[in-house]
Formats: structure tokens, sequence, C-alpha cells
């Protein structure tokens, strides 16, 4: 078992949201899932960097059928709820998706202004289907109404850091999720 307390961190940064274990268990039943609905189909998971790179990687290996992967990055001015969405492609896909069934994987839903620019995206050239899968979803503060096929836990309010997920790109590398308060981060 991994220590799961943040002693090697400067200071406590905040309260375990989900732990190592509880990520993993989901991410097992995730994977086996999607791996019996799309058994027998040419599958490609699409991700957005930089905050999805763990769950993809764990989503990925608890996959039991072939599948590849690829990866868009956008640069966004500000935050989504204020700015709407406004984001712009910085790194395209590498391979091309016309025709084949795309699972786009998110590490959180928050206004879903991200998704709607990224699926309105792929849509345009013309994948078999296009689908969405995320790790964490906040229904709470959602503005676009997006449809989620596969979901690994609905949660409330909360910001939280690690498994992938930064503060103002630090805390990436803890193996669990911890809500933190982003206005006593910015202090330290
Ligand atoms: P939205 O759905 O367009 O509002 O934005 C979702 C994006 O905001 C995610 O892909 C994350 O990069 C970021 N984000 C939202 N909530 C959190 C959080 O609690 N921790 C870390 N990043 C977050
Ligand atoms: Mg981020």
């Amino acid at each position: 078992m991994t220590d799961q307390s943040s002693a090697d961190w400067p200071g406590e940064i905040g309260t375990i949201y989900l732990t190592e274990d509880e990520i993993q268990q989901r991410v097992t039943q995730l994977g086996a899932e999607i791996s019996r609905d799309y058994a027998g189909q040419d599958l490609i998971l699409i991700g957005v960097l930089t905050g999805v790179f763990i769950f993809m990687a764990d989503l990925l290996r608890a996959m039991t059928i072939p599948v590849t992967v690829d990866f868009l990055a956008l640069s966004r001015y500000g935050p989504s709820e204020q700015t709407h969405g406004v984001v712009r492609l910085t790194k395209d896909l590498d391979e091309t998706i016309t025709g084949r069934h795309v699972l786009f994987v998110e590490d959180i839903i928050d206004t879903g202004f991200t998704t709607r620019f990224i699926m309105h995206n792929l849509q345009l050239r013309e994948p078999a289907s296009c689908r969405v899968c995320t790790l964490l979803n906040r229904p709470r503060r959602r503005i676009i109404d997006i449809e989620l096929d596969y979901i690994g836990f609905d949660m409330p309010d909360y910001f939280v850091v690690g498994y992938g997920l930064d503060y103002d790109e630090r805390y990436r590398n803890l193996p669990y999720l911890v809500r933190v308060d982003p206005d006593q981060l910015k202090q330290e």
C-alpha cells in the first residue's frame, strides 16, 4: 500500500477525495465496460493534454481489446467560465479519425465548454461515432448541456488535484485525488 499522507509535500494541501485504490477499481471497471462495448471495432481514444495523461495510461491498460491513442493540446485564455471556452488548438491529432470509432477521454468536465469545443472539432472529421468518457464529472457548474457516455465519478463542487490534475501545473504526480482550496494554494 502506498502511504496516502501528504507528509512529503510542503504542508498539508488538503483532504483525500479518492484514494489510489478507489480510482484504480473504477478505472478497471470502465476499461472492462468500454472493451465490451467496442469489441470488434476500430477504436481510437483521444485526450487533451495535459491533465488526462495519467487516467489515459491506466484506462488503456485496463482495456482488453486492440485500441490506438492520440492527443490534442489546447491553449486556454483564462478559466473557461469567464472566457466561455475560447481556446486554440496548439497540437492537432497525428491520426486520421474519419470513419473510425472515437472515444474522447477527459479528466474532469466542469462547465462543459472544453468538451463542446473538442466534440465539435472531432465531429467535423466525420468519425463513425464519437462518445465521451470522463473520470470526474462536476454537474453543479455545468453551463453547456452535453451527453456523457462513461463517467468515473460524479463529484460535488470540490477543486481537486492529483492523478494528472494540477493547480498551476503542480501536484499532477500525486497518485490519489486531493480536495484543495485554490485560494490557500495561491498563497504558498
Ligand atoms: P470546462 O469543462 O471547460 O469548464 O473545463 C474543464 C477543464 O478545467 C479540465 O479539463 C481541467 O483542465 C480544468 N479543471 C476543472 N476543474 C478542475 C479541478 O478541480 N482541478 C484541476 N483542473 C480542473
Ligand atoms: Mg488544467
